[in-house]
Protein backbone atom coordinates (compact mmCIF):
# COMPACT_ATOMS: atom_id res chain seq x y z
CA UNK A 1 0.00 0.00 0.00
CA UNK A 2 1.28 3.04 -0.62
CA UNK A 3 2.21 6.14 1.98
CA UNK A 4 -1.53 7.75 2.74
CA UNK A 5 -0.98 9.49 5.73
CA UNK A 6 2.00 11.55 6.36
CA UNK A 7 2.74 12.99 10.38
CA UNK A 8 5.37 15.32 11.77
CA UNK A 9 5.74 14.94 15.60
CA UNK A 10 5.27 17.78 17.81
CA UNK A 11 9.00 18.86 18.22
CA UNK A 12 9.12 19.11 14.41
CA UNK A 13 6.47 22.08 14.59
CA UNK A 14 7.60 25.66 12.46
CA UNK A 15 8.50 27.73 15.02
CA UNK A 16 8.66 30.66 12.97
CA UNK A 17 5.54 32.40 10.55
CA UNK A 18 6.65 33.24 6.71
CA UNK A 19 6.17 36.37 5.75
CA UNK A 20 5.86 36.84 1.98
CA UNK A 21 5.64 40.98 2.18
CA UNK A 22 9.37 40.23 2.67
CA UNK A 23 9.75 38.52 -0.84
CA UNK A 24 7.03 40.12 -3.35
CA UNK A 25 8.50 41.49 -6.32
CA UNK A 26 7.03 44.42 -6.04
CA UNK A 27 5.56 45.90 -3.00
CA UNK A 28 2.19 46.13 -1.50
CA UNK A 29 0.34 49.17 -2.06
CA UNK A 30 0.09 51.16 1.52
CA UNK A 31 -3.52 51.02 3.29
CA UNK A 32 -5.01 54.91 2.90
CA UNK A 33 -6.89 56.78 4.86
CA UNK A 34 -9.98 58.96 4.65
CA UNK A 35 -7.95 61.99 3.29
CA UNK A 36 -6.73 59.20 0.64
CA UNK A 37 -2.86 59.43 2.09
CA UNK A 38 -1.29 56.16 3.63
CA UNK A 39 -2.43 55.31 7.41
CA UNK A 40 0.62 55.19 9.92
CA UNK A 41 0.34 52.21 12.21
CA UNK A 42 -1.23 54.28 15.50
CA UNK A 43 -4.59 55.02 13.46
CA UNK A 44 -5.20 51.26 13.50
CA UNK A 45 -4.53 51.34 17.72
CA UNK A 46 -8.71 51.63 18.64
CA UNK A 47 -9.33 48.20 16.50
CA UNK A 48 -6.27 46.30 17.00
CA UNK A 49 -3.76 45.76 19.75
CA UNK A 50 -0.53 47.10 18.65
CA UNK A 51 1.67 44.09 18.62
CA UNK A 52 -0.60 42.65 16.01
CA UNK A 53 -0.45 45.97 13.99
CA UNK A 54 3.37 45.42 14.09
CA UNK A 55 2.98 42.27 12.57
CA UNK A 56 0.83 43.87 9.95
CA UNK A 57 3.04 46.42 8.98
CA UNK A 58 6.44 44.27 9.15
CA UNK A 59 8.51 43.34 6.10
CA UNK A 60 10.44 40.60 8.41
CA UNK A 61 10.80 37.77 6.59
CA UNK A 62 10.21 35.23 9.78
CA UNK A 63 8.23 35.85 12.86
CA UNK A 64 8.66 33.92 15.82
CA UNK A 65 5.66 31.68 17.46
CA UNK A 66 5.58 32.08 21.05
CA UNK A 67 5.81 29.17 22.74
CA UNK A 68 2.40 29.81 24.59
CA UNK A 69 0.81 29.85 21.31
CA UNK A 70 2.21 26.67 19.86
CA UNK A 71 1.53 24.96 23.27
CA UNK A 72 -2.43 25.42 22.44
CA UNK A 73 -1.97 24.83 18.80
CA UNK A 74 -0.61 21.08 19.56
CA UNK A 75 -4.39 20.18 20.14
CA UNK A 76 -4.45 19.20 16.45
CA UNK A 77 -1.12 20.46 14.80
CA UNK A 78 0.94 19.12 13.18
CA UNK A 79 -1.69 18.66 10.90
CA UNK A 80 -1.68 15.70 8.76
CA UNK A 81 -0.51 15.67 5.21
CA UNK A 82 -3.10 12.83 3.42
CA UNK A 83 -2.27 11.19 -0.20
CA UNK A 84 -6.12 11.12 -1.40
CA UNK A 85 -5.18 7.66 -3.49
CA UNK A 86 -8.86 6.38 -3.84
CA UNK A 87 -9.37 9.77 -5.61
CA UNK A 88 -6.61 9.09 -7.97
CA UNK A 89 -7.43 5.53 -8.18
CA UNK A 90 -11.26 6.68 -9.15
CA UNK A 91 -10.18 9.35 -11.74
CA UNK A 92 -7.12 6.69 -13.20
CA UNK A 93 -5.20 9.73 -13.27
CA UNK A 94 -0.84 9.57 -12.90
CA UNK A 95 -1.23 12.75 -10.76
CA UNK A 96 -0.15 12.05 -6.94
CA UNK A 97 -2.81 14.50 -5.18
CA UNK A 98 -1.61 15.74 -1.63
CA UNK A 99 -4.03 17.66 1.10
CA UNK A 100 -3.23 19.68 3.83
CA UNK A 101 -5.73 18.48 6.64
CA UNK A 102 -6.74 21.42 8.13
CA UNK A 103 -10.56 19.91 9.23
CA UNK A 104 -8.73 18.29 12.38
CA UNK A 105 -9.03 21.24 14.79
CA UNK A 106 -11.44 21.38 17.01
CA UNK A 107 -13.32 23.89 15.05
CA UNK A 108 -13.23 21.72 12.69
CA UNK A 109 -11.28 24.30 10.20
CA UNK A 110 -8.41 26.33 9.06
CA UNK A 111 -9.37 29.51 11.16
CA UNK A 112 -7.90 29.14 14.61
CA UNK A 113 -4.65 29.08 13.22
CA UNK A 114 -4.87 32.59 13.62
CA UNK A 115 -7.63 32.98 16.53
CA UNK A 116 -5.25 31.72 19.18
CA UNK A 117 -2.32 33.90 17.99
CA UNK A 118 -4.88 36.66 17.83
CA UNK A 119 -6.17 36.22 21.21
CA UNK A 120 -3.01 35.46 22.51
CA UNK A 121 -1.57 38.48 21.26
CA UNK A 122 -4.76 40.63 22.53
CA UNK A 123 -4.75 39.28 25.86
CA UNK A 124 -0.79 39.78 26.23
CA UNK A 125 -2.16 43.34 25.56
CA UNK A 126 -4.29 43.84 28.48
CA UNK A 127 -7.52 43.63 26.53
CA UNK A 128 -10.34 41.79 28.08
CA UNK A 129 -13.31 40.96 25.01
CA UNK A 130 -13.14 40.33 21.30
CA UNK A 131 -15.82 41.46 18.46
CA UNK A 132 -15.67 39.76 15.22
CA UNK A 133 -17.81 39.01 12.15
CA UNK A 134 -18.46 35.46 10.58
CA UNK A 135 -20.10 34.40 7.58
CA UNK A 136 -20.37 30.74 7.62
CA UNK A 137 -19.55 30.59 11.35
CA UNK A 138 -16.37 28.68 10.86
CA UNK A 139 -14.35 31.83 11.80
CA UNK A 140 -16.78 32.83 14.51
CA UNK A 141 -16.97 29.31 16.43
CA UNK A 142 -12.63 28.83 16.06
CA UNK A 143 -12.42 32.38 17.77
CA UNK A 144 -14.71 31.46 20.52
CA UNK A 145 -12.54 27.91 21.37
CA UNK A 146 -9.66 30.90 20.87
CA UNK A 147 -10.85 33.42 23.31
CA UNK A 148 -12.45 30.32 25.81
CA UNK A 149 -8.95 28.63 26.33
CA UNK A 150 -7.10 32.07 26.68
CA UNK A 151 -9.66 34.04 28.71
CA UNK A 152 -11.39 36.83 26.85
CA UNK A 153 -14.63 37.29 26.34
CA UNK A 154 -16.08 36.96 22.32
CA UNK A 155 -19.21 38.55 20.45
CA UNK A 156 -19.72 37.31 17.11
CA UNK A 157 -21.91 38.98 14.98
CA UNK A 158 -22.70 36.14 12.10
CA UNK A 159 -24.29 37.08 8.75
CA UNK A 160 -28.23 36.34 8.89
CA UNK A 161 -28.34 33.78 6.11
CA UNK A 162 -25.68 31.61 7.81
CA UNK A 163 -27.01 32.13 11.41
CA UNK A 164 -30.33 30.78 9.82
CA UNK A 165 -29.10 28.20 7.64
CA UNK A 166 -26.26 26.85 10.41
CA UNK A 167 -28.06 27.28 13.42
CA UNK A 168 -25.37 24.58 15.33
CA UNK A 169 -22.24 26.75 14.37
CA UNK A 170 -24.18 29.23 16.50
CA UNK A 171 -24.41 26.44 19.64
CA UNK A 172 -20.58 26.02 18.63
CA UNK A 173 -19.84 28.95 20.17
CA UNK A 174 -22.11 29.28 23.02
CA UNK A 175 -20.53 25.84 23.90
CA UNK A 176 -16.85 27.83 23.89
CA UNK A 177 -18.73 30.90 25.87
CA UNK A 178 -19.36 33.32 23.06
CA UNK A 179 -21.92 35.45 22.03
CA UNK A 180 -23.19 35.11 18.89
CA UNK A 181 -25.89 37.56 17.09
CA UNK A 182 -27.21 37.53 13.85
CA UNK A 183 -26.42 40.44 11.63
CA UNK A 184 -27.30 42.76 10.72
CA UNK A 185 -28.67 43.64 14.35
CA UNK A 186 -30.18 46.38 16.22
CA UNK A 187 -26.92 46.45 18.33
CA UNK A 188 -25.02 49.12 16.20
CA UNK A 189 -25.78 52.06 13.93
CA UNK A 190 -24.30 50.25 10.62
CA UNK A 191 -26.66 47.59 11.69
CA UNK A 192 -30.00 49.56 12.53
CA UNK A 193 -29.00 51.34 9.39
CA UNK A 194 -29.11 48.95 6.92
CA UNK A 195 -32.00 47.22 8.83
CA UNK A 196 -33.80 49.96 8.23
CA UNK A 197 -33.28 50.20 4.32
CA UNK A 198 -33.23 46.16 3.59
CA UNK A 199 -35.65 44.57 6.45
CA UNK A 200 -35.64 41.23 4.82
CA UNK A 201 -31.44 41.32 3.89
CA UNK A 202 -29.38 38.02 4.25
CA UNK A 203 -26.88 40.13 5.55
CA UNK A 204 -22.77 40.50 4.46
CA UNK A 205 -19.65 39.64 5.71
CA UNK A 206 -19.26 44.06 4.65
CA UNK A 207 -22.30 44.34 6.99
CA UNK A 208 -20.91 42.03 10.00
CA UNK A 209 -17.22 43.54 9.73
CA UNK A 210 -19.19 46.97 10.20
CA UNK A 211 -20.78 46.00 13.22
CA UNK A 212 -18.02 44.20 15.28
CA UNK A 213 -15.85 46.72 14.42
CA UNK A 214 -18.38 49.94 15.46
CA UNK A 215 -19.23 47.56 18.60
CA UNK A 216 -15.24 47.26 19.47
CA UNK A 217 -14.63 50.78 19.07
CA UNK A 218 -17.10 52.21 21.31
CA UNK A 219 -16.60 50.31 24.50
CA UNK A 220 -16.25 52.92 26.67
CA UNK A 221 -13.51 51.05 28.65
CA UNK A 222 -11.30 50.80 26.05
CA UNK A 223 -10.64 47.05 26.41
CA UNK A 224 -12.84 46.03 23.68
CA UNK A 225 -10.72 45.35 19.80
CA UNK A 226 -11.97 43.78 17.15
CA UNK A 227 -10.68 41.12 15.39
CA UNK A 228 -10.70 39.81 11.73
CA UNK A 229 -10.38 35.94 10.50
CA UNK A 230 -8.70 36.60 6.63
CA UNK A 231 -7.67 39.44 4.97
CA UNK A 232 -4.89 41.29 6.35
CA UNK A 233 -1.31 40.71 6.25
CA UNK A 234 -0.88 39.42 10.11
CA UNK A 235 -3.83 37.24 9.76
CA UNK A 236 -2.60 35.33 6.32
CA UNK A 237 0.73 35.49 8.41
CA UNK A 238 -0.32 32.97 10.57
CA UNK A 239 -1.84 30.54 8.26
CA UNK A 240 1.99 30.74 7.19
CA UNK A 241 2.22 27.33 9.27
CA UNK A 242 0.00 25.18 6.83
CA UNK A 243 2.25 25.35 3.80
CA UNK A 244 5.61 25.35 5.95
CA UNK A 245 4.39 22.03 7.35
CA UNK A 246 3.60 20.43 4.21
CA UNK A 247 7.07 21.30 2.70
CA UNK A 248 8.55 19.15 5.74
CA UNK A 249 5.70 16.11 4.95
CA UNK A 250 5.82 16.96 1.32
CA UNK A 251 9.96 15.74 1.53
CA UNK A 252 9.00 13.20 4.22
CA UNK A 253 6.95 11.40 1.35
CA UNK A 254 9.96 11.78 -1.00
CA UNK A 255 8.23 14.77 -3.19
CA UNK A 256 10.40 17.50 -4.36
CA UNK A 257 8.03 20.51 -5.11
CA UNK A 258 4.48 20.46 -5.75
CA UNK A 259 3.47 21.29 -9.48
CA UNK A 260 0.31 22.71 -8.84
CA UNK A 261 -0.99 24.69 -5.54
CA UNK A 262 -4.42 24.83 -5.04
CA UNK A 263 -6.52 26.33 -2.11
CA UNK A 264 -10.42 27.86 -2.42
CA UNK A 265 -10.07 32.05 -1.44
CA UNK A 266 -12.60 33.99 0.30
CA UNK A 267 -10.19 36.53 1.72
CA UNK A 268 -7.46 34.29 0.98
CA UNK A 269 -5.95 32.86 4.11
CA UNK A 270 -6.26 29.63 4.26
CA UNK A 271 -5.23 29.78 0.14
CA UNK A 272 -2.32 31.78 1.69
CA UNK A 273 -1.44 29.75 4.22
CA UNK A 274 -0.41 26.86 1.94
CA UNK A 275 0.86 28.86 -0.91
CA UNK A 276 3.02 31.63 0.50
CA UNK A 277 5.90 29.39 0.90
CA UNK A 278 5.52 28.17 -2.34
CA UNK A 279 5.21 31.67 -3.83
CA UNK A 280 8.51 31.99 -2.28
CA UNK A 281 10.28 29.16 -4.20
CA UNK A 282 8.47 30.30 -7.16
CA UNK A 283 9.72 34.13 -6.80
CA UNK A 284 13.01 31.99 -6.60
CA UNK A 285 12.46 30.24 -10.14
CA UNK A 286 10.52 27.10 -9.43
CA UNK A 287 7.81 26.11 -11.99
CA UNK A 288 4.87 26.11 -9.93
CA UNK A 289 0.97 26.52 -10.88
CA UNK A 290 -0.46 28.67 -7.87
CA UNK A 291 -4.36 28.58 -8.19
CA UNK A 292 -6.95 30.39 -6.03
CA UNK A 293 -10.33 29.05 -6.10
CA UNK A 294 -13.87 31.35 -5.84
CA UNK A 295 -17.02 31.03 -6.60
CA UNK A 296 -18.68 32.35 -10.27
CA UNK A 297 -21.48 34.10 -7.51
CA UNK A 298 -18.84 36.08 -5.72
CA UNK A 299 -15.96 36.91 -8.11
CA UNK A 300 -13.73 39.53 -6.83
CA UNK A 301 -10.41 37.80 -8.27
CA UNK A 302 -11.57 36.67 -12.10
CA UNK A 303 -13.87 39.40 -12.69
CA UNK A 304 -13.54 42.08 -9.91
CA UNK A 305 -11.31 45.11 -10.47
CA UNK A 306 -7.78 45.95 -8.46
CA UNK A 307 -8.80 49.28 -6.75
CA UNK A 308 -8.34 51.02 -3.21
CA UNK A 309 -11.90 49.72 -1.36
CA UNK A 310 -13.32 49.92 2.01
CA UNK A 311 -13.15 46.45 3.35
CA UNK A 312 -16.26 46.91 5.12
CA UNK A 313 -20.07 48.27 3.99
CA UNK A 314 -20.26 51.05 6.22
CA UNK A 315 -16.85 52.50 4.92
CA UNK A 316 -14.54 52.31 8.65
CA UNK A 317 -11.85 50.57 7.50
CA UNK A 318 -9.12 52.04 5.87
CA UNK A 319 -8.84 51.55 1.79
CA UNK A 320 -6.96 48.38 0.95
CA UNK A 321 -5.84 48.07 -2.83
CA UNK A 322 -7.25 44.93 -3.76
CA UNK A 323 -9.29 42.93 -6.49
CA UNK A 324 -12.93 44.16 -5.18
CA UNK A 325 -16.48 43.39 -6.18
CA UNK A 326 -17.53 46.67 -4.57
CA UNK A 327 -18.36 47.31 -0.61
CA UNK A 328 -21.70 47.30 -1.27
CA UNK A 329 -22.14 44.03 -2.72
CA UNK A 330 -24.56 42.03 -0.99
CA UNK A 331 -23.81 38.58 -2.72
CA UNK A 332 -26.59 35.88 -3.53
CA UNK A 333 -27.15 33.47 -0.56
CA UNK A 334 -25.01 30.48 -1.84
CA UNK A 335 -24.10 27.72 0.54
CA UNK A 336 -20.14 28.27 0.52
CA UNK A 337 -20.62 31.23 2.89
CA UNK A 338 -17.17 31.75 3.80
CA UNK A 339 -16.78 33.18 0.08
CA UNK A 340 -19.08 35.64 -0.19
CA UNK A 341 -16.35 38.40 0.92
CA UNK A 342 -16.66 41.17 -1.71
CA UNK A 343 -12.85 41.83 -1.90
CA UNK A 344 -9.97 39.59 -1.34
CA UNK A 345 -6.53 39.91 0.82
CA UNK A 346 -3.92 42.36 -0.75
CA UNK A 347 -0.47 39.98 -0.25
CA UNK A 348 -3.46 37.68 -2.75
CA UNK A 349 -3.95 40.29 -4.79
CA UNK A 350 -0.60 41.98 -5.16
CA UNK A 351 0.49 37.91 -6.29
CA UNK A 352 -2.10 38.29 -9.00
CA UNK A 353 -1.25 41.34 -10.06
CA UNK A 354 2.69 39.80 -10.25
CA UNK A 355 1.27 36.75 -12.58
CA UNK A 356 2.34 34.95 -9.68
CA UNK A 357 -1.17 33.42 -9.38
CA UNK A 358 -3.49 32.28 -11.34
CA UNK A 359 -7.12 32.38 -10.47
CA UNK A 360 -10.28 30.59 -11.18
CA UNK A 361 -13.68 30.38 -10.66
CA UNK A 362 -16.17 27.57 -10.03
CA UNK A 363 -20.03 27.51 -9.89
CA UNK A 364 -21.27 25.89 -6.96
CA UNK A 365 -22.98 22.59 -9.11
CA UNK A 366 -19.90 21.58 -10.19
CA UNK A 367 -18.59 21.81 -6.30
CA UNK A 368 -20.98 19.93 -5.26
CA UNK A 369 -20.67 17.28 -7.45
CA UNK A 370 -16.89 17.11 -6.96
CA UNK A 371 -17.72 17.14 -2.93
CA UNK A 372 -19.71 14.04 -3.44
CA UNK A 373 -16.96 12.59 -5.68
CA UNK A 374 -15.06 13.09 -2.83
CA UNK A 375 -16.45 11.98 -0.19
CA UNK A 376 -18.03 8.80 -2.31
CA UNK A 377 -14.06 8.07 -2.62
CA UNK A 378 -11.93 9.20 -0.09
CA UNK A 379 -15.26 9.24 2.72
CA UNK A 380 -14.72 12.36 4.70
CA UNK A 381 -17.17 15.57 3.90
CA UNK A 382 -16.22 18.39 2.83
CA UNK A 383 -16.97 22.06 3.73
CA UNK A 384 -18.41 23.85 1.06
CA UNK A 385 -15.86 26.17 0.65
CA UNK A 386 -13.29 23.16 0.79
CA UNK A 387 -15.26 21.75 -2.41
CA UNK A 388 -14.70 24.84 -4.45
CA UNK A 389 -10.70 23.79 -4.38
CA UNK A 390 -11.94 20.12 -4.63
CA UNK A 391 -13.45 21.21 -7.79
CA UNK A 392 -10.20 22.71 -9.21
CA UNK A 393 -8.00 19.30 -8.43
CA UNK A 394 -10.67 16.81 -10.31
CA UNK A 395 -9.95 19.41 -13.27
CA UNK A 396 -6.00 19.60 -12.98
CA UNK A 397 -5.99 15.66 -12.28
CA UNK A 398 -8.19 14.54 -15.60
CA UNK A 399 -5.87 17.28 -17.08
CA UNK A 400 -2.84 15.29 -16.09
CA UNK A 401 -4.63 12.04 -16.94
CA UNK A 402 -5.40 13.28 -20.67
CA UNK A 403 -1.45 14.78 -20.87
CA UNK A 404 0.16 11.59 -19.68
CA UNK A 405 1.90 13.64 -16.89
CA UNK A 406 2.93 12.72 -13.42
CA UNK A 407 1.76 16.10 -11.98
CA UNK A 408 2.32 16.20 -8.17
CA UNK A 409 -0.65 18.21 -6.98
CA UNK A 410 -0.87 19.80 -3.73
CA UNK A 411 -4.14 21.34 -1.86
CA UNK A 412 -5.58 22.76 1.32
CA UNK A 413 -8.82 20.74 2.80
CA UNK A 414 -9.45 24.03 4.71
CA UNK A 415 -12.32 22.31 6.79
CA UNK A 416 -15.03 19.75 7.23
CA UNK A 417 -18.96 20.20 6.31
CA UNK A 418 -20.21 18.47 9.36
CA UNK A 419 -21.82 21.72 10.06
CA UNK A 420 -23.01 22.30 6.64
CA UNK A 421 -25.16 19.40 5.87
CA UNK A 422 -28.16 21.87 5.12
CA UNK A 423 -26.29 23.17 2.20
CA UNK A 424 -25.78 19.22 1.00
CA UNK A 425 -29.70 18.32 1.36
CA UNK A 426 -30.38 21.16 -0.68
CA UNK A 427 -27.97 20.15 -3.54
CA UNK A 428 -29.26 16.29 -3.16
CA UNK A 429 -33.01 17.28 -3.48
CA UNK A 430 -32.48 19.49 -6.48
CA UNK A 431 -32.90 22.86 -5.00
CA UNK A 432 -29.61 24.44 -5.75
CA UNK A 433 -29.01 25.95 -9.02
CA UNK A 434 -25.57 28.09 -10.49
CA UNK A 435 -25.66 31.73 -10.28
CA UNK A 436 -23.36 34.06 -12.17
CA UNK A 437 -23.19 37.46 -11.37
CA UNK A 438 -24.80 39.34 -14.11
CA UNK A 439 -22.09 41.76 -15.66
CA UNK A 440 -24.80 44.92 -14.94
CA UNK A 441 -24.70 43.59 -11.26
CA UNK A 442 -21.30 44.10 -10.94
CA UNK A 443 -21.22 47.26 -12.87
CA UNK A 444 -23.75 48.61 -10.71
CA UNK A 445 -21.25 47.79 -7.65
CA UNK A 446 -18.23 48.44 -9.08
CA UNK A 447 -19.17 52.32 -9.65
CA UNK A 448 -19.00 53.26 -6.34
CA UNK A 449 -15.07 52.86 -6.68
CA UNK A 450 -14.49 55.61 -9.08
CA UNK A 451 -14.99 58.21 -6.32
CA UNK A 452 -12.22 56.31 -4.83
CA UNK A 453 -8.09 57.13 -5.19
CA UNK A 454 -7.05 54.94 -8.62
CA UNK A 455 -4.46 51.59 -7.37
CA UNK A 456 -2.02 51.78 -9.96
CA UNK A 457 -0.77 47.87 -11.57
CA UNK A 458 2.78 47.56 -10.38
CA UNK A 459 4.31 44.47 -11.74
CA UNK A 460 7.59 42.89 -12.78
CA UNK A 461 6.26 41.12 -15.62
CA UNK A 462 8.42 38.29 -15.20
CA UNK A 463 5.45 36.21 -14.57
C1 LIG B 1 -13.73 25.83 5.61
C2 LIG B 1 -13.42 27.18 5.06
N1 LIG B 1 -12.59 27.27 4.02
C3 LIG B 1 -12.30 28.47 3.48
C4 LIG B 1 -12.84 29.63 3.95
C5 LIG B 1 -12.50 30.92 3.27
O1 LIG B 1 -11.79 31.80 4.03
P1 LIG B 1 -10.29 32.20 3.72
O2 LIG B 1 -10.23 32.61 2.28
O3 LIG B 1 -9.93 33.26 4.65
O4 LIG B 1 -9.48 30.97 3.96
C6 LIG B 1 -13.72 29.59 5.04
C7 LIG B 1 -14.29 30.84 5.58
O5 LIG B 1 -15.08 30.88 6.45
C8 LIG B 1 -14.01 28.34 5.60
O6 LIG B 1 -14.84 28.24 6.63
Amino acid sequence: MKQVKVFLNEKDIPRQWYNLAADLPTPLLPPLGPDGKPISPDMLAPVFPMNLIEQEVSSKRWIDIPEEVLDILYRWRPAPLRRAVYLERFLGTPARIYYKDESTSPPGSHKPNTAVPQAWYNKQFGIKRLTTETGAGQWGSALAFACNLIGLECKVFMVRISFDQKPFRKTMMQVWDAKCIASPSNETNAGRKVLKEMPDTPGSLGIAISEAIEAAVTDPTGQTRYSLGSVLNHVLLHQTIIGLEAKKQLKMASEKLPDIVIACAGGGSNFAGLSFPFVADKINGANIKIIPVEPTACPTMTRGPFAYDFGDTACTTPLLAMHTLGHAFIPPPIHAGGLRYHGMAPLVCQGIVEGLLEPRAYHQLVSYEAALTWARTEGFIPAPETSQAIAAVIDEAKKAKEEGKEKVILFNYSGHGLMDLSGYDAYLSGKLTDYELPEAELKKYIKDLEKLPKAEMRKTGKW
